[in-house]
């Protein structure tokens, strides 16, 4: 159930400003209150007593007295903070940490798990790079950023960009509060994002993962009430701030940590992709380029992280991910076995690796199976945080 009671919503210059009386409505009728907060471009879209009259709350704005302190006041008193509709500008601001009006100066008041965004404009608008680049900033940093909706826009194009209907964003929202405390007390450890193997002081052996899973698996135990540590290979990964991070560059560095963190979990979900294999010989020097033909790396295997940590775990739960490149999910089964999982995420590279979004098979003991299709990686997430929690199968 959701835990949302108190919720500041803040309305930027989009014509869709005048569907959110019928949006504080619907959530009236959910238990939650609402403090309303104006843009000086949202002011003239939508009547100001009627948000007052609705929200049963004073509607705050830019020029009012109280104003250097309305945004600390607002932070406090909110448990959430929803722009929406939210302009390319105002999520632009929210991206670069500009706080030029008390909307902007709230987002920054906020923790960013805390925010949620239904952005709303022109097609053209919501397929720039800027505004793209801007998106993946906001999720990269643990905000929630609501889909668009397809249809006729107000400026008469077709197109994507529409924000969410009210009773949408409602489900999203209160869906985004539930906390279930499911892991309350129990310590979650996930390892994150690729490995590095150095084979001269400018070259790496190393894969394509850019840590999404990791961040969509933190945040899904964080919302459980676990607590979290992270051992992250190399990536551009933002963790949610309540996590303990812990940053390792090779597969034997990432394994030494994982033992160190391993004593101390109840969990452990590994999600990183590993190098199997480090050059045999490190050169200290840049290897010059042989202008007579090619060269010969030699490797060695680095420990089966996973296989070591099955071999210890006791009553812990672990979780494996098997990467492969076709749909045969014997191959996930015989790495479950291999590694003492106790589950198996299957899932495929060009589905997978760099993305947002994926296709995952859960594979566990006595057969249990569950399939989740192209799917964005914080559902994918979720379900993976199910079966720790119930253990079917086991
Ligand atoms: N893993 C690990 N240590 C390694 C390689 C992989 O702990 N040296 C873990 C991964 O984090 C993942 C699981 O083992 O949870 C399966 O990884 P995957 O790359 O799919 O399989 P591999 O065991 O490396 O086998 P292969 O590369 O032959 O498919």
């Amino acid at each position: 159930m959701s835990n949302l009671n108190r919720l500041v919503i803040g309305i930027s210059g989009g014509i869709a400003a005048y569907k959110i009386p019928q949006l504080i409505r619907l959530l009236k009728v959910n238990g939650v209150e609402t403090k309303i907060v104006l843009t000086p471009s949202a002011f003239p879209l939508v009547g100001e007593d009627a948000l007052r009259t609705v929200s049963a709350n004073q509607v705050y704005r830019d020029g009012l007295v109280n104003y250097d302190m309305d945004h600390i006041r607002l932070a406090e008193w909110g448990q959430k903070l929803l722009v929406c509709p939210a302009t390319a500008n105002t999520i632009a601001k929210i991206a670069h940490g500009i706080a030029d009006n008390l909307l902007t100066t709230l987002a920054l008041s906020f923790r960013e798990s805390q925010i949620i965004v239904a952005p709303a404009m022109n097609t053209v608008m919501w397929e720039s790079r800027a505004t793209q680049e801007n998106i993946c900033t906001l999720k990269r940093r643990g905000i929630i950023v609501l889909p668009v909706g397809f249809g006729k826009l107000a400026c008469d194009v077709t197109g994507a960009g529409r924000m969410l209907e009210p009773e949408e964003i409602v489900s999203y929202v209160l869906a985004s509060s539930k906390s279930d405390e499911t892991l309350k007390g129990k310590r979650v450890l996930i390892s994150s994002g690729p490995t590095e193997e150095p084979i001269d002081p400018v070259r790496v052996l190393t894969n394509k993962s850019s840590g999404k899973m990791g961040v969509a698996l933190a945040r899904e135990a964080l919302i459980k009430g676990a607590e979290v540590t992270v051992v992250s290979g190399p990536s551009n990964a933002v963790f949610p701030s309540s996590v303990c991070v812990r940053k390792v560059t090779t597969a034997q560095q990432m394994h030494d940590v994982l033992h160190e963190e391993f004593a101390n979990a109840d969990v452990c979900i590994m999600a990183a992709a590993v190098s199997d294999y480090r050059v045999v010989n490190y050169s200290e020097s840049k290897i010059k380029r042989n202008e007579s033909g090619s060269i010969t790396l030699e490797l060695c295997p680095n420990p089966d992280i996973a296989a070591t940590l099955g071999a210890i775990k006791g009553t812990r739960i672990l979780v494996g991910f098997a990467l492969e490149s076709s749909n045969d999910e014997s191959l996930a089964l015989a790495k479950l076995e291999k590694k003492g999982c106790d589950f198996i995420v299957f899932n495929r590279a060009d589905k997978a690796l760099g993305l947002d979004s994926t296709s995952i098979v859960i594979l566990g003991r006595n057969g249990f199976r569950k399939a989740i299709d192209c799917t964005d990686k914080s559902v994918a997430a979720q379900a993976v945080l199910e079966c720790v929690v119930s253990k079917p199968g086991r």
